[in-house]
């Protein structure tokens, strides 16, 4: 093991896509920014440094921070922001965990042009549990581009709820390929040796929508969810929701040629106001000696966009892997010590005066978990819940409720769904409980499928379904054996999803929609896992310089 040190300077940079140029947020000036090299077991030290007029912080999306939550980044959960001109230095190590993750600006819409890969690489003497790759290919992020500022479409959003200006572009490594007006000259293109196997790493830095991934006449193998192994899985197309990443093996198979890597939207039966063409955006996989001139490259097909049944089946087929083989150091719950139903959906609030909102009826549009509207708070929950800084914990109650408050009409859409009281109210979790968190869509004012993050540690998806959760019927047929480890579950369109964690890392865990409009309207909760006993098992002092809120 050794200490790995990375800068990151937030700063302003030009950047043309679509024939706009707009001065972006990047880290050292790359679109999306850095790859992170890290290996299982490294200590990470990242400078972070705010040249950008805009107060932020940098979360590393799925990094486990086992006894180091100070250090993982959500704006007013675990720190307060970086302001203009400060630094923050993240110090962590990689503690039992290797994959694909990505980190990202954790404030506002800033993650939009703020991201980049963070590969953690496995310990040299360990063996991969599929087939070695010949090579890897640099990761493939996909993202998306608008021509106008998202800091103004998100305080836009905020004040009228209701539609909100989605994407001009999808993109592949922040370009949105040949079939967008000005853009092939930065289309990417991956070459590859014809008869190798190769890994490729899929992240979804996307704001609001699941992608469909493809590459025309490939099969790919699924070997890895969310920086866990999963059993091998083949497909034609990869379905990731926002905040999820996954490996897949790649045979160069093919004769010599191109061929496109293509992505296309999931939008969900409801949501027509999608305008994206089925093939959203493309890069190219060339082979080795193919002539550049050779004919344009085939397409692959996907699934049409309202295809839930195939997503469902997808997230439903993936596989756990190496239960037995040290990789993993809990084990899936067998028994629930805490039980929690936790609903997902909209919320619609009376239009503040002199405002005008685009919700049904003139209402303001919102989000909630459990009738739960989050109110992020103006002093960081875990600052306060260690009395660090400003000594104050009236920041937020821990009485966020185990079942919903109100009654749900779970399965139809209806508008008397509406009610959630705002607040930020956290549940405690004893150290060492094992937790079941059951994630149910709610119809408020349409389904959707809302990919949940958990901050701190991955969970298993121990069980999937469609309509309402019924415990007695569904229980039974939970997955305890073998379930793919994740931390972010896209609970299927009007339907369920069940998870389970043991809770064995203490500190303050922010759990929110990856869609960010949902996470800024309010469906956001936080964890707060109390320390156990002994070194082992307390959260350290924080460091002396983590950003306060007090100037
Ligand atoms: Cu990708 Cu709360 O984060
Ligand atoms: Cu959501």
């Amino acid at each position: 093991a050794r200490t790995r040190y990375f800068n990151f300077t937030v700063q302003t940079t030009n950047v043309t896509r679509l024939c706009y140029t707009k001065a972006l947020l990047t880290v050292n000036g790359q679109f999306p920014g850095p790859t992170s090299y890290v290996r299982e077991g490294d200590r990470v030290v990242v400078n972070v440094t705010n040249l950008s007029s805009y107060d932020l912080t940098i979360h590393w999306h799925g990094v486990r921070q086992l006894l180091s939550c100070w250090a993982d980044g959500p704006a007013f959960i675990t720190q307060c922001p970086i302001k203009t001109n400060q630094s923050y230095v993240h110090r962590f190590r990689i503690v039992d965990q290797r994959g694909t993750l990505f980190w990202h600006a954790h404030q506002s819409w800033l993650r939009a042009t703020i991201h980049g890969a963070f590969i953690i690489l496995k310990k040299n003497k360990v063996g991969y549990p599929f087939e070695k790759p010949r090579e890897e290919l640099p990761p493939l992020i996909i993202g998306e581009w608008w021509n106008a500022n998202t800091e103004d479409i998100i305080a836009q959003a905020l004040v009228q709820g209701g539609g909100y200006n989605i994407s001009d572009a999808i993109t592949i490594n922040g370009q949105p390929g040949d079939l967008y007006n000005c853009s092939s000259d930065g289309t990417v293109v991956y070459n590859v040796s014809q008869g190798d196997t190769i890994l490729l790493r899929l992240i979804n830095a996307g704001m609001n929508f699941h992608f469909f991934f493809a590459i025309a006449n490939h099969n790919l193998t699924v070997v890895e969810a969310d920086a866990e192994y999963t059993e091998p899985y083949q497909t034609d197309v990869v379905v990731l929701a926002p905040g999820q990443t996954t490996n897949v093996l790649l045979t160069a198979n093919n004769s010599v040629g191109r061929y496109y890597m293509a992505v296309s939207v999931f939008s969900p039966p409801n949501i027509t106001l999608v305008p994206y063409p089925n093939v959203s955006a493309t890069a190219i996989l060339a082979y080795d000696n193919v002539s550049a001139a050779s004919s344009t490259p085939a397409l692959p097909s996907f699934p049409a966009a309202n295809d839930t049944s195939y997503v469902n089946n997808f997230f439903s087929s993936l596989r756990g892997q190496n239960y037995s083989r040290g990789f993993y150091y809990y084990k899936v719950p067998q028994k629930v010590d805490i039980d929690l139903l936790h609903t997902v959906g909209y919320s619609l609030q009376p239009c503040p005066s002199g405002q005008t909102c685009q919700g049904p009826n003139g209402t303001l549009i919102r989000s909630s978990i459990s009738n739960i509207t989050f109110v992020t708070p103006q002093l960081s929950i875990l600052q306060a819940y260690y009395g660090n800084g400003n000594g104050n914990n009236s920041v937020y109650t821990t009485d966020f409720p185990d079942v919903p408050i109100f009654e749900y009409n779970y399965t139809g859409i209806n508008l008397a769904n509406k009610v959630a009281l705002p607040g930020t109210r956290v549940r405690v979790i004893p150290f060492n409980s094992t937790v079941q968190v059951v994630y149910q869509d709610t119809a408020t004012l349409f389904f959707e499928s809302h990919p949940i993050h958990l901050h701190g540690q991955n969970f298993y998806i121990v069980g999937m379904g469609t309509g309402t959760f019924n415990a007695s019927r569904d229980t039974p047929s939970f997955n305890l054996v073998n379930p793919v480890s994740r931390n972010t579950v896209s609970v299927p369109y009007g339907g369920w999803a069940a998870v389970r964690f043991q809770a064995v890392n203490p500190g303050v865990w922010f759990v929110h929609c990856h869609f960010d409009i949902h996470s800024s309207w309010g469906m956001d909760m936080a964890f707060i896992t109390l320390n156990g006993i002994g070194a082992n098992q307390s959260l350290p002092a924080p460091p002396l310089d983590l950003p306060s809120c007090v100037s």
